[in-house]
């Protein structure tokens, strides 16, 4: 019997992804460049469907046609070597599959590379990590659409499943899947660093303990919080040091690294003019963070403010905490889809916003409760400018509001640094704002370079002579 489709790349996600298709009923042949990989997997299984192959051509033969083959390696060189070892084989009709974290334009390249052939080339962007990939992932899949409909029977089978809907749905042309997940990282990032914030301010301005603070991010996890990414701070903080008996965070060192994907989100929003600092702020917080030999030695240079021992209502402000977060989430994820509807009018993607809204629900790292809204409001208001301005959101920011400043004031005033959460504030404040001192900018662009500017009463383009 044939196999119904391949993986290529046997690291945790690609194992993870094989064991998921053959629990879901497909016969998966399972391929790796080194032997190793592809005999633990082997070691792993417990009746599945899984035939592992230790030759390119054995398992290339083994699959039923149109083949359908699931790419999981690393993301960059790795994923054109293995399409060069598979250029060989391939037939018409046949159908890559890029399930890494590939830049969209790498995948808008191959995609070229291979259509030209006559080869289907989808770049899928799967979000939802290990576990995600064993039990269902969010699926975000780019590349034609007749295309997809070839591997949509399977790609809908693996992903997660809320209230019976597949958290996989087609996204857009060539590598619009993978812009798509590269834009959620992004908005991982903020979110990530929003929480960071909030527990700074538990631990450092309310001096909780780390127990304590498990037990907020646990109720919190109850509300409109709810989410992946504060359901598992809540566990981390639960977490002892097997070998101090200490928490684990407290021996864990204050340096986060990445892998490229919130990178690339800020410079696509910075190359088109898209305002994303929360999401920015979220990257320069984890650059600034891996200074630390630097920041230890300025910690003895430099100093904060003056400031007498208050005792702030702890009941009071872990409320306006939670206030802040919320809103410094509405504003991260109201950044990240801005970035989804400007860049789809801007290259003509057409991108499903509402759909994008619904995968997110399940299986993603950024799924959250207010997903639901979120779908909810791009179903009525596909043309939505921007979330924060849509009836619901706008109701809870001018309410959460006072939260958000109460937190950013404190941390300015007791020298403690939130930079999502100002960023969020300062997103809020100037979006609501009609009018700015932009046009002292202009003005002053036209005095140093005679740059020109608009004027608000009359059309047309004036200079003037300022000196
Ligand atoms: C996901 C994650 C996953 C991974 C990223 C981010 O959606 O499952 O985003 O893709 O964790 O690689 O990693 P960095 O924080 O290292 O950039």
């Amino acid at each position: 019997m044939l196999n119904t489709i391949g993986v290529i790349g046997l690291g945790v996600m690609g194992s993870n992804i094989a064991l998921n298709m053959a629990n879901k009923g497909e016969h998966v042949a399972v391929y790796n460049y080194t032997r190793d990989l592809t005999d633990q997997l082997v070691q792993k299984l417990d009746g599945q469907a899984i035939t592992p192959y230790y030759q390119i051509q054995d398992f290339f033969q083994s699959l039923e046609t149109p083949r359908k083959i699931f790419v999981m390696v690393t993301a960059g060189k790795a994923i054109d070597s293995v399409i060069g070892s598979l250029i060989p084989f391939l037939e018409k009709g046949d159908v890559i599959m890029d399930g890494g974290n590939s830049h969209y334009e790498d995948t808008a390249r191959r995609y070229d590379d291979l259509k030209s052939n006559g080869i289907g080339y989808l770049g899928i962007g799967i979000s939802g990590g290990e576990v995600g990939a064993l039990t269902g992932p969010s699926i975000m899949p780019g590349g034609d659409k007749d295309v997809y409909e070839k591997a949509a029977p399977i790609l809908t089978k693996i992903a997660a499943q809320v209230e019976g809907d597949p958290c996989c749905t087609y996204i857009g042309p060539k590598g619009a899947g993978h812009f798509v997940k590269i834009v959620h990282n992004g908005i991982e990032y903020a979110d990530m660093q929003l929480i960071a914030e909030a527990y700074t301010f538990l631990r450092e301005k309310l001096h909780l303990s780390v127990e304590e603070i498990a037990e907020i991010f646990e109720t919190w996890n109850q509300g409109e919080l709810k989410s992946y990414l504060i359901e598992i701070t809540a566990e981390i903080l639960r977490k002892k040091d097997e070998l101090t008996g200490l928490p684990l965070i407290d021996v864990i060192l204050d340096k986060t690294g990445q892998k490229g994907t919130g990178k690339w989100t800020s410079i696509q929003a910075i190359d088109n003019g898209i305002p994303t600092s929360i999401i920015t702020e979220s990257l320069f917080a984890r650059y600034l963070s891996s200074l630390k030999e630097e920041r230890i030695n300025a910690e003895n240079i430099l100093s904060g403010p003056e400031m007498d021992p208050q005792n702030l209502d702890k009941h009071l402000w872990i409320e306006y905490i939670r206030q802040a977060l919320y809103m410094g989430k509405v504003c991260a994820y109201a950044q990240g889809f801005t970035q989804y509807k400007m860049t789809s009018e801007l290259y003509g993607l057409d991108l499903p916003l509402k759909d994008i809204a619904l995968i997110f629900r399940g299986g993603c790292i950024i799924r959250a409760e207010f997903l639901n809204v979120i779908s909810q409001t791009y179903q009525e208001q596909p043309d939505l400018a921007n979330l924060l301005i849509a009836p619901y959101f706008a109701e809870k920011v001018k309410e959460y509001q006072i939260g958000l400043r109460k937190v950013v004031c404190e941390g300015v005033v007791s020298g403690i640094s939130f930079p999502c959460l100002s960023a969020s504030l300062s997103y809020y404040d100037s979006y609501r704002k009609g009018t700015s001192a932009a046009s002292l900018l202009q003005a002053q662009r036209d005095y140093f370079g005679a740059h020109t500017y608009e004027r608000c009463d009359l059309a047309g383009v004036f200079h003037t002579i300022w000196q």
